[in-house]
């Protein structure tokens, strides 16, 4: 396959913090791939990297054949990026925000170029317009053509759709579509929407910066080993507080007139499912998970991995600072003995082991 992204390893530290976690990702010519996680999994840094803005603290890779820390000047002039907030100037009309960018990139036969991305995303009408008066999904469409104008390879879309209807939203996505079966450009989009992530050829979801899942939605779904049942009759708020008291139900959530409850471990799910619906009229029966459902999942084991990550990393600590603090009172008590307590602090101030 003709790899258009093919980075292994990336890395990203905020002070402290891991951001983005060795993460790998490969994705082909043509391709639309969604990339998926809660707010903060490190989605906008990691396309930040790609497109040269920030330098990976660790990993390697290349964007479009060049090598992500070592060329990346070349890599932004064939890369578009939509930001995640809308990042043109709200007092300049449509046409001026192309013009501008387009001289920015020095796009050749500059007017032609600009007239041509009016009309092809269907802007032509109100080029006039300001910016700053455009409705959510008309500044998505001039946002969308300001960062086609230079002609880039690749497409790298911060969440696009957030804040626009669902008309415009579909519209935006045969247009994705269209670009990339016509013109081969590749695209990595992030996105909160269930329905648009079933849109990509293959998707990849990260939560704490690392990859959780990756494939196409079908691979998505039956990798994740998720049973779902769906419960449906009256009561259900009552039903569910009790399936929510029994183990081994992961999820128990409300959708629509029925709750849905998924779960790994489909023994102990079966006989907790049994028994919360011993004496009701409810029915229960089991449905193929759908991608919400995994997600939710695949979120819920990933707090639960940081948490106890976390918990080690606290106990690993106290007892040092529970020592030290000793040493430290015993010394401020016993004169003599000081000598003797600091170089027991500075043996218990080693790093915890990781
Ligand atoms: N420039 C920065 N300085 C410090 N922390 C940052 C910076 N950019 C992002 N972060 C942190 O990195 C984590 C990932 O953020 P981000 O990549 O924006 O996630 P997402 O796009 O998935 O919502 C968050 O905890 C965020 O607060
Ligand atoms: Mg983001």
């Amino acid at each position: 396959m003709n790899l258009v992204i093919d980075v292994q390893g990336i890395t990203k530290r905020f002070g402290g913090k891991v951001a983005v976690d060795r993460l790998d990702l490969q994705v082909g010519r043509g391709e639309i791939h969604g990339f998926l996680g809660p707010n903060g999994s490190g989605k906008t840094t990691f396309i930040r990297m790609l497109c040269g803005l920030l330098t990976p603290d660790a990993g390697r890779g290349t964007c479009l054949g060049l090598d992500v820390l070592r060329e990346q000047a070349a890599i932004r002039l064939q890369v578009g990026y939509m930001t995640q907030r809308f990042s043109f100037y709200e007092d300049l009309s449509i046409r001026e925000n192309l013009d501008f960018v387009a001289r920015l990139y020095a796009v050749p036969h500059r007017r032609a170029a600009v007239a041509e991305s009016l009309e092809r995303l269907g802007l032509a009408g109100r080029s006039h317009q300001l910016a700053g008066h455009l409705s959510g999904g008309w500044k998505q469409r001039l946002a969308l053509a300001a960062c086609l104008i230079h002609r880039p390879k690749l497409l790298l879309l911060d969440e696009p759709t957030a804040g626009v209807d669902p008309k415009a939203r579909r519209e935006f996505w045969d247009e994705i579509h269209r670009l990339a079966a016509d013109e081969g450009l590749t695209v990595l989009i992030t996105t909160h929407y269930m329905d648009e992530a079933e849109r990509c050829h293959r998707i990849a979801y990260i939560a704490y910066g690392r990859l959780l899942a990756r494939g196409t939605v079908p691979e998505v779904i039956a990798d994740a080993g998720l049973g779902t049942w769906e419960v449906s009759g009256p009561d259900l708020p009552r039903v569910a507080a009790r399936l929510r008291a029994l183990p081994g139900l992961e999820q128990v959530a409300a959708f629509g007139n029925t709750l849905h409850v998924s779960t790994r471990d489909r023994t102990l799910a079966e006989a907790s499912l049994a028994e919360a619906l011993r004496d009701g009229p409810q029915r229960c029966e089991e449905v193929t998970p759908g991608l919400e459902d995994v997600f939710i999942n695949l979120m819920g084991l990933a707090r639960d991995h940081f948490e106890r990550t976390q918990a080690q990393a606290q106990t690993q600590t106290e007892p040092q600072t529970q020592a030290q603090a000793a040493t430290e009172a015993q010394a401020a008590t016993e004169p003599q003995a000081q000598a003797q307590t600091q170089t027991q602090a500075q043996t218990q101030r080693r790093p915890p082991r990781p």
